[in-house]
């Protein structure tokens, strides 16, 4: 196995084990709720339009696996949950792709389970931008996540130590002709960052916020010299998601997201869709394909049920719902900003 492999079926194991349904900012969010909202449960309620495809639900399987044996049949479920359920789905990390094509297979797999679904790829950015390029195409994909991931880089003994990269996300950016999405992998986004991709004509991020998955944790149990400090170094997806609002950038708010109401206090605070990784990993590894298209479903049945009682008929009107910071976030808020 190569060590791309091996690192992917390692971070699949310690995902594992440290997955836990925790509380996090999600908890601070309290959304005033109509005592008469005069709406009904409606299925179609959640379903609208999402980079120019149809999409059933304002969710969808964010960036995980790719390039080992066990993350293909990973993404062969996810493609099938994603088609099932009609959401945009992800595969993860294809830059493996410039070195060992014959991984392609346990990326394409999610593709071919989900031939017209909304799809995004996922490179770093070090990757040639012409690579990057011939990835969306060989996977057919409708957008590009690029992930940026200085602490997780800095937690792994062989990670990247240069973290100079504007200059590569915007020769990828450039080069490839679907639209491409900035993510972090669970730490988040303050202002300066976001004004400064929004300066450089970039207009789409995933918020990848802290309060979920902690990749800092994740590599720390695989190094000889873990940095457990680092593990505290993400800003919550709900802290992110108040700094990308106000900067008026394009926003899919993820990390930390447990449930159909956290998709909902994501979709207030303004997200355009909202990412969910490792908690469908793990309804994966418990039960199965058949119990990942159930979760995506059953989501979905329980937002519609969100959106009635918030009496909202489409996800653009989420935007309305009111909604109060509570336990001193607000304050913290004020005094991160700048
Ligand atoms: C990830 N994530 C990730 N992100 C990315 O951009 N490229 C990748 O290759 C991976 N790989 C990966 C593997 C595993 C096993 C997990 C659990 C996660 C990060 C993921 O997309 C997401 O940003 C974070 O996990 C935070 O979301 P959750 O897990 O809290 O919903």
């Amino acid at each position: 196995m190569s060590q791309h492999s091996q690192r992917k079926e390692e971070h699949l194991a310690l995902a594992k084990k440290y997955f836990e349904i925790k509380a996090n900012d999600f908890d601070r969010v309290q959304l005033m709720r109509p005592a008469l909202p005069e709406s009904y449960v409606n299925k179609s309620s959640i379903t609208y339009e999402l980079l120019g495809k149809k999409v059933h639900a304002p969710f969808y399987i964010n960036a995980m696996t790719g390039g080992s044996a066990k993350s293909k049949e990973i993404n062969r479920a996810i493609g099938k949950a994603s088609r099932i359920g009609q959401i945009p789905f992800a595969t993860g990390s294809s830059s493996i792709l410039a070195k060992e094509k014959e991984q392609l297979a346990s990326f394409y797999v999610a593709r071919q389970e989900n031939p017209d679904g909304l799809f995004f790829a996922n490179v770093n950015p070090n990757t040639p931008a012409k690579i990057a390029r011939e990835i969306v195409k060989e996977l057919d994909a409708d957008a590009l996540q690029i992930h940026i991931n200085a602490v997780q880089e800095l937690a792994m003994p062989e990670g990247d130590r240069d973290f100079r990269w504007l200059d590569k996300l915007k020769a990828i950016r450039d080069i490839v002709d679907v639209p491409v999405i900035i993510k972090e992998v669970g730490f988040g986004f303050d202002q300066a960052s976001i004004k400064l991709l929004k300066k450089n004509d970039f207009n789409l991020i995933d918020l990848g916020g802290a309060g979920g998955t902690n990749f800092a944790q994740i590599e720390n149990a695989r190094a000889k010299h873990p940095l457990p400090y680092l593990d505290e170094l993400g800003l919550s997806t709900v802290k992110s998601a108040i700094f990308a609002k106000d900067a008026e950038i394009n926003f899919f708010a993820s990390g930390g997201v447990r449930n159909a109401l956290d998709i909902l206090k994501c979709l207030v605070l303004g997200a355009k869709s909202v990412g969910i990784a490792n908690l469908f990993l793990q309804v994966y590894e418990n039960s199965g394909e058949n119990g990942l298209v159930e979760q995506v479903l059953r989501l979905e049945a329980e937002l519609a049920g969100l959106f009635a009682l918030f009496g909202i008929n489409h996800v653009e009107e989420a935007k309305n719902i009111k909604y109060v910071l509570t336990s001193g976030l607000l304050q913290e808020v004020i005094c991160l900003e700048d």
